[in-house]
């Protein structure tokens, strides 16, 4: 190769690449504290209790669109079972009032991704088959729960180097139709 046609390939591949290194260069990953605290939930709910009585995650976190989120449960299913079981403990109390006037229990989130950030549920569970153990840890054996896998960026994309998912910048900033 003359050197006039390397210096064109190396303009070239600066072009092209520059704005991905300059975007890259200004990622500074956000505090995140791993274990997070256990969070003071509006309600002493326990997997732990829930679980061991048989329920399945998917039957209280449905994976919908849009979006594909695991979401929260509804209230009425708490209360096919809290309608007749505890039903005077003031926590069910409460849960029921909140029932009956058609809100949600404010359940304070713990995994979250910014609104620049695409996920679904729907792709890593039930398509790529990744149990939920795998980032939320061992639910099933908590009383409360807090933050104990990353969310952060590196560790999106060193799972998907393992697994041979895209770790084009635009595999998931770029905002999806669905
Ligand atoms: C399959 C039936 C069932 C479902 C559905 C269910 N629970 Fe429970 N829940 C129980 C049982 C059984 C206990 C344990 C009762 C005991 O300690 O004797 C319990 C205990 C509780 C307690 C502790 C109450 C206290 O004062 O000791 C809370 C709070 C609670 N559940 C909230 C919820 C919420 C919120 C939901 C919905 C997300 C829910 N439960 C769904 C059966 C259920
Ligand atoms: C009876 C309904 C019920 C079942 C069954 C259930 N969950 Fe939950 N889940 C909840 C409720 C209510 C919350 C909010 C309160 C809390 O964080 O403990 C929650 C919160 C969570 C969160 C925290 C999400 C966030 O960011 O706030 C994760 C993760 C989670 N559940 C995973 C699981 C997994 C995994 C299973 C199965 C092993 C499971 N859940 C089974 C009701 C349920
Ligand atoms: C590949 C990693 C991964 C797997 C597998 C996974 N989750 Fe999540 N989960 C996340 C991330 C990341 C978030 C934050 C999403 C957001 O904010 O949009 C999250 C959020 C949640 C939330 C909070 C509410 C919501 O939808 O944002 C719940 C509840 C939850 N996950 C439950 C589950 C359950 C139950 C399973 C298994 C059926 C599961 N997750 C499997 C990574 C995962
Ligand atoms: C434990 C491994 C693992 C982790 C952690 C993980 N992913 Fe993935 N991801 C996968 C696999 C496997 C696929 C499926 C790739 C395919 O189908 O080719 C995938 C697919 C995707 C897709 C394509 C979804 C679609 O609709 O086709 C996006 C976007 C994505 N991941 C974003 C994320 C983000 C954002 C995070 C971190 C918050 C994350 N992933 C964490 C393994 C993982
Ligand atoms: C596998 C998914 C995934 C891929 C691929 C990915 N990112 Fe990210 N990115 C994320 C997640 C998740 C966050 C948010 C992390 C957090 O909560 O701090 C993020 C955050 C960012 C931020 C914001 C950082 C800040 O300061 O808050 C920038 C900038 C960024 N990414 C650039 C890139 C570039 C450039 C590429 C391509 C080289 C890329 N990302 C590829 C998942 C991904």
């Amino acid at each position: 190769m003359n050197l006039m046609r390397r210096w064109l390939l190396f303009m070239f591949t600066g072009l092209v690449f520059a704005p991905t290194v300059m975007l890259w260069a200004q990622y500074t990953p956000r505090d995140e504290k791993l274990p997070g605290e256990p969070v003071k939930q509006p309600l002493p709910y326990s997997h732990k209790v829930h679980v061991g009585l048989g329920l399945k995650c998917l039957d209280c976190h449905k994976i919908e669109k849009p979006g594909y989120m695991a979401g929260y449960p509804q209230e009425a299913t708490c209360m096919a079972c809290h309608a007749s079981i505890k039903a005077d403990s003031p926590h069910i109390q409460k849960l029921a009032e909140i029932e009956k006037s058609g809100t949600r229990v404010p359940w304070v989130k713990l995994y979250a991704v910014p609104n620049y950030v695409y996920f679904s549920h729907e792709a890593h569970h039930k398509e790529a088959k990744i149990e939920c153990v795998e980032c939320h840890g061992d639910v099933a054996q908590r009383d409360v729960l807090f933050k104990e896998k990353s969310t952060a960026m590196t560790t999106c994309m060193d799972c998907h180097a393992q697994r041979q998912a895209s770790n084009n910048c635009g595999f998931c900033h770029d905002p999806h139709p669905e």
